[in-house]
């Protein structure tokens, strides 16, 4: 009784996020939000005055969360020591100090076993930067989802908008080609496709598109 798993990497915006929850829910498999485990590191690090360069500390935050994931039906509800934490993990701040967090080799081996524990039949799929390469190298179907930089800004610019809060384009460019950089070049996982991972591009394509690609894959394994 394997559990199915399917990785998608990808960089921050190339919309892996809503894939994943969506693959998930028609499969009837568990979702793990992997860039919600450094969030958690994070906002931890923040609230407690952690540094980010206290190695030692952040690798203690990281081993001591006490956290719960919840499915909604619009992706995880995140409960760190029974305080729902779903909205301030998502804060740019919080994102950006995650950014941070996730390049202290020792917060990515204390997050290891906590992300491997989701692969329980019937399955999971696993979003984040090295769920294809670090984590799930065995993983059934792994896909590397990205857009350009200028897509990607475009749509948080929309998303961003949509909630009423103002924006500047080329700030959100340059931000996530900063963080592009800073999780494309780390020491420890940095992210990049799987050797074995079918890499898709979403600049021109729907999200139902993007979806029917990843379930056409999960069919033909
Ligand atoms: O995907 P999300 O934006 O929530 O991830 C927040 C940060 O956590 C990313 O910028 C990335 O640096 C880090 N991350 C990671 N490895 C993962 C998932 C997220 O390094 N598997």
């Amino acid at each position: 009784n394997t559990p199915l798993i399917i990785t998608i990497d990808g960089p921050s915006g190339s919309g892996k996020g809503t894939i994943a929850q969506r693959v998930a829910k028609s499969l009837g498999l568990q979702l793990l939000d992997s860039g919600a485990l450094y969030r958690l590191v994070a906002l931890v690090a923040l609230r407690n005055n952690i540094n980010a360069d206290d190695h030692v500390a952040l690798a203690h935050a990281a081993r001591a969360l006490d956290i719960r994931f919840e499915p909604t039906d619009t992706g995880v509800c995140a409960w760190l020591a029974g305080e729902d934490v779903s909205l301030a993990i998502r804060q740019e701040e919080v994102g950006l100090m995650a950014s941070q967090v996730a390049a202290v080799p020792a917060v990515r081996a204390a997050l290891l076993d906590r992300q491997r524990a989701f692969a329980q039949a019937p399955g999971v799929v696993a979003d984040g930067r090295d769920m294809g390469t670090e984590v799930f190298p065995q993983a059934t179907v792994k896909v590397y989802l990205t857009a350009s930089a200028e897509e990607r800004a475009n749509r948080r610019y929309n998303q961003l908008k949509a909630k009423g809060e103002s924006v500047n384009l080329r700030r959100l460019l340059e931000d996530i080609q900063a963080r592009d950089e800073r999780d494309m070049n780390r020491q420890v996982s940095p992210l990049k496709p799987a050797a074995d991972a079918v890499i898709i591009d979403s600049s021109q394509m729907g999200i139902d598109e993007v979806q029917d690609a990843v379930l056409a894959l999960v069919d033909k394994r």
